[in-house]
């Protein structure tokens, strides 16, 4: 059983160090008092360095934030997952999703008579090591079918068809990784479907031909209105077009395979029920990356991601970076009451993050209840928002600088860049600093309007190079800021009830535009759909 963060002797220490010292926090005499601040806020993990130095926190006050994550028994709930328990309490699951992207360890000896704590754990980690096995038996199938595609001239098109965790982390990473998609004998084009808005599949359908076509089928449950409305229409035009062979041109990468050969499908990639959906990327879900990139890179993808996870499930808690974000996280949003965090990536390739992040965080976070289901007293989830800079400066930046929210900051910038056209990576570099810079400098002006306050609060991340590895690592790095911050709370971050009441009562409308049936409808409702019909 976890201590919620509010049952903590912490807890209320936090409350009169805000009190005391946090409220009236500021950057500039931080920098000015501690020549050390940024060498004691920042740190390098695996492929991604941090500085958390621009954070409204002080050595005193991360103290207590260590021991509230000790008080509310952070390390012994990551264990948990990383044991394989049934961490997604309402779902009765655990998630596993580190176990996608471990290498297959050689079996280790066992005790000659164990005790019974330890033949639990063995028992455990028996279960780990068999599921260990099925992962990696589908990797490969994976893997080696994504070489076969990639090498069939045949195929140019490939159509991914899946919604949230099915479409949002391989479209993020097949734009990430372009540079290594264009190493390819042949270059395919990728399309990401997920909108049941049929005018996302119409132009994409318009862009190609059935016989060139791959289409994927992604989703977990197989049963996902858009995923199936757009799927369904997909074959339809695919044989209207006369296209041949679905089995050849449709496959599924979903856990629910007997649904996919009810579909016609006879080429599935499986996965497991502790895989969430915002965590499957790793997957087979992660197809379109393997078809992009190559199995090379997506091992390597996977590998990064495996070396932040033991980051996180072995470096004390002071030099890990998933536990020292995710307890910033938990300081903004309970004490300072920030809101909403931006995301603010430097890197065109990177223009997705924003939108993969905010499920991550927002669906995994969202809660209001604890993991016993009942109410919380604070606030949970930050809302998340972000472009690419520099877009974003020319946008909404005005309001991180002048408007009267504070909003913490994550910048993500790349130190080397793949193109060679120059001056360009000098101009983007200088811009991330000077944003950072000028959120945390501010400036005077007694006339008002030219006046910034500054002390507003950034975190940097910055990658040598944006690569398979190097994203793996910063996107576990993400997952388990979110575990962290959840554990917190006391929340369970793998389930996500608050999708489901807008699906039934979406059932219950959409016959009702066809016959006009306005019974039992709010006046609201019913008046748009009178208007709609
Ligand atoms: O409705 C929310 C959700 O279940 C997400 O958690 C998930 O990523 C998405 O829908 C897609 O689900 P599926 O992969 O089962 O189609």
């Amino acid at each position: 059983m976890r201590t919620r963060c509010d049952r903590t002797a912490a807890w209320p220490l936090l409350q009169s160090r805000f009190d005391s010292a946090g409220k009236a926090f500021d950057l500039r005499d931080a920098f000015a008092t501690d020549p050390q601040r940024f060498a004691s806020f920042s740190q390098q993990a695996p492929h991604v360095f941090a500085d958390l130095s621009k954070s409204l926190i002080d050595a005193a006050t991360e103290t207590l934030l260590f021991d509230l994550a000790v008080q509310c028994q952070l390390e012994q709930h990551r264990d948990a997952m990383f044991a394989g328990e049934l961490v997604n309490s309402s779902e009765n699951r655990a998630a596993m999703h580190f176990l996608l992207r471990k290498p297959v360890v050689a079996a280790s000896n066992t005790a000659a008579s164990p005790s019974n704590q330890e033949n639990q754990a063995q028992s455990a980690a028996k279960n780990i090591a068999h599921e260990l096995t099925q992962v990696h038996a589908t990797l490969d199938a994976m893997l080696a079918y994504a070489e076969k595609i990639r090498a069939d001239d045949a195929i140019t098109d490939i159509i991914n068809i899946g919604i949230g965790g099915s479409d949002l982390g391989p479209q993020m990473v097949v734009l990430a990784l372009a540079e290594f998609a264009a190493q390819a004998k042949q270059v395919k084009r990728f399309h990401f479907v997920s909108n049941v808005d049929g005018q996302e599949l119409a132009s994409v359908l318009a862009q190609c031909k059935p016989a060139s076509t791959l289409f994927l089928i992604a989703s977990k449950t197989f049963s996902t209105t858009e995923t199936m409305t757009n799927a369904h229409s997909a074959k339809q035009w695919f044989e209207a077009q006369g296209g041949e062979g679905v089995g050849r041109h449709f496959v599924a990468l979903t856990s629910n395979v007997k649904a996919a050969n009810q579909f016609g499908i006879t080429t599935s990639f499986g996965f497991w029920d502790w895989v969430g959906g915002r965590y499957s990327i790793w997957s087979a879900i992660g197809l379109p990356i393997a078809l992009a990139v190559g199995g090379k890179c997506f091992r390597e993808l996977l590998a990064g991601a495996h070396a932040m996870d033991e980051h996180f499930r072995t470096a004390p808690m002071v030099q890990n970076l998933p536990v020292r974000l995710g307890l910033l996280d938990v300081w903004y949003c309970n004490f300072h009451g920030f809101g909403s965090r931006n995301i603010a990536p430097y890197s065109s390739a990177l223009r997705r993050l924003p939108a993969y992040l905010q499920q991550l965080e927002m669906e995994s976070n969202g809660k209001r209840v604890d993991a016993s289901g009942q109410t919380l007293p604070f606030q949970t989830s930050p809302v998340l928002w972000g472009e690419p800079g520099t877009n974003g400066q020319h946008a909404y930046f005005q309001m991180l600088h002048q408007g009267t929210t504070v909003v913490p900051v994550e910048f993500v910038a790349i130190k080397r860049q793949a193109h060679t056209l120059p001056g360009h990576q000098q101009k983007l570099l200088a811009n991330v600093l000077a944003q950072a810079q000028a959120l945390m400098l501010g400036q005077n002006d007694v006339g008002g309007h030219k006046h910034f306050p500054g002390n507003r609060p950034s975190t940097f991340l910055l990658l040598d190079e944006l690569t398979p590895a190097s994203l793996g690592a910063l996107i576990a790095l993400q997952e388990h800021r979110v575990f962290v911050s959840g554990a917190i709370w006391g929340i369970n971050s793998f389930d996500q009830w608050g999708v489901e009441l807008g699906k039934v009562l979406a059932k219950d409308i959409e016959p009702r535009l066809q016959n006009g049936d306005l019974s039992g409808l709010d006046s609201s409702t019913a008046g748009l759909l009178r208007r709609l019909r």
